[in-house]
């Protein structure tokens, strides 16, 4: 059985996505690639739909009625997404994904020599320290790296266990009164690890240190409240949230998003201007420079929508008995290798593994040619990949739609090593095509 409480019916929602109805190489689709991109329920492609068909204008630059409509849908999609973790909609900036979201804050700090104006909680120099861990994907590492060489400071990272947790035991020697910011993944996108937020928010305001929590991974699959969690940013995407693509969130402060400058300037984000200088509407407008993503806005309060009904608690109740199913069917075949915590840890719905012998991409292609879709490789987090030794896994990352039929499909699909033929790995390094390794 697959329901977690009553209200859960995992197999009328599944009615919900017409995608999943679809066949592909003659077989039913199974959809085990919601870490990279989640599909979304009629429920949002209607609501954009409706919106695109009967109120679509642009918004805070006209008088005329499909202004007013297009501007209190996007204004009430932020109030949705913004109660959705637990924010007032003046916290919510609206980004492409959180990608942006991320870079958005990185480029608010500037070298402390620097004549440009800034808040001094956003000045770095040498001798500063921004902190990541060792489990960050791409987003979360390039901006500080990119950062740290603008600016002189240093960057430091929150080393792994063996078994795919934090290593918190240096904490205080990592986050010390050097620290400036830290930075850190809520739930891993390649070991499915859930870090602990309490004790590094604590660490981090001890040391008069801002903190930035990436919710990619957490926010579509668990409750998460801002307040509790008590962080100063927040980020997280639409696409693996059921909503759609080209949509973020930057969620922070507002005295610290007032005292950041705005990333993109132009239309839509100013107060006044001459032709010699202008001055910023207060957050969240001025980080929405130009036409933002009407449409997408009110997709993604649609999902969050559909979230809310289904109930957040019960989604990660359902995709946590299903991590553990899928933990415990991997785990008895021959010649496969799962990263990350433990069975028996909290874990967030994404398996990682090797496959003696084969690469992953090859994995990836066998598995594809039976209907199942994964994604293999780097998984846009490299230094993961290399502290456990592998050039790259196979992932299979569950959403509320999955159920155990999937995963005995993804089962029943992977290649047996003790017959099949050998596939050596390519040597570390070797590129496989994909445009985010
Ligand atoms: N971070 C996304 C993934 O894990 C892109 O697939």
């Amino acid at each position: 059985m697959d329901v977690t409480s009553p209200a859960y019916d995992v197999e009328r929602m599944r009615s919900d996505f017409p995608i999943l109805r679809r066949n592909v190489h003659g077989r039913g689709l199974v959809y085990l690639d919601s870490a990279s991109s989640s599909q979304a329920p009629r429920q949002v492609l209607d609501a954009m739909y409706q919106h695109h068909r009967g109120h679509h204008a642009n918004i805070g630059r006209a008088a005329h009625a499909l202004a007013a409509e297009a501007g209190a849908a996007y204004e009430n999609a932020r109030s949705r997404v913004a109660a959705f973790v637990g924010a007032r909609p003046g916290q919510v900036v609206f980004t492409g994904n959180a990608t942006e979201a991320i870079n958005l804050v990185a480029h608010a700090f500037v070298a402390r020599e620097s004549r440009q104006p800034a808040d001094p909680r956003f000045r770095l120099g040498p001798g500063d320290e921004v902190v990541v861990t060792e489990m960050e994907h791409h987003s979360n590492l390039v901006p500080w790296q990119l950062l740290c060489q603008r600016t002189g400071a240093t960057l430091r990272w929150i080393s792994l266990t063996d078994d795919g947790h934090l290593d918190l035991s240096r904490l205080d020697r990592v986050i010390n009164r050097r620290t400036r910011l830290v930075s850190w993944v809520h739930v891993s996108n390649l070991l499915g690890t859930v870090n602990p937020t309490r004790e590094i928010v604590d660490r981090a305001r001890a040391v008069g240190a801002l903190t930035l929590l990436d919710g990619s991974q957490s926010v579509p699959h668990r409750p998460v409240d801002v307040r509790a969690l008590d962080v100063d940013f927040l980020v997280f995407t639409g696409h693996k949230m059921c909503g759609p693509t080209g949509i973020g969130v930057l969620c922070g402060r507002v005295d610290l998003l007032d005292a950041m400058p705005p990333l993109l300037t132009g239309g839509g984000m100013v107060a006044t201007v001459d032709l010699t200088e202008a001055t910023f509407l207060p957050a969240p407008a001025r980080f929405e420079a130009g036409t933002p993503a009407i449409t997408q806005a009110v997709g993604l309060a649609a999902a969050v929508d559909y979230l809310n009904a289904l109930g957040m608690t019960a989604v990660r109740d359902h995709e946590r008995q299903l991590t553990r199913y899928t933990l415990d069917a991997l785990g008895t075949m021959a010649g496969l290798r799962i990263l990350g915590p433990p069975a028996t840890a909290e874990r967030g719905g994404v398996v990682s593994f090797v496959v003696d012998g084969w690469e992953p991409a090859a994995v990836a292609r066998h598995l594809d040619r039976h209907g199942v879709q994964v994604r293999a490789g780097r998984h846009c987090a490299a230094p993961v990949c290399r502290r456990y030794g592998v050039p790259g896994t196979v992932r299979a990352s569950l959403h509320l739609y999955n159920t155990r039929a999937d995963i005995d499909r993804l089962v029943a699909a992977l290649p047996d090593v003790t017959t099949a033929r050998h596939r050596p790995l390519p040597p570390p390094g070797v590129p496989h095509g994909e445009r985010c390794p």
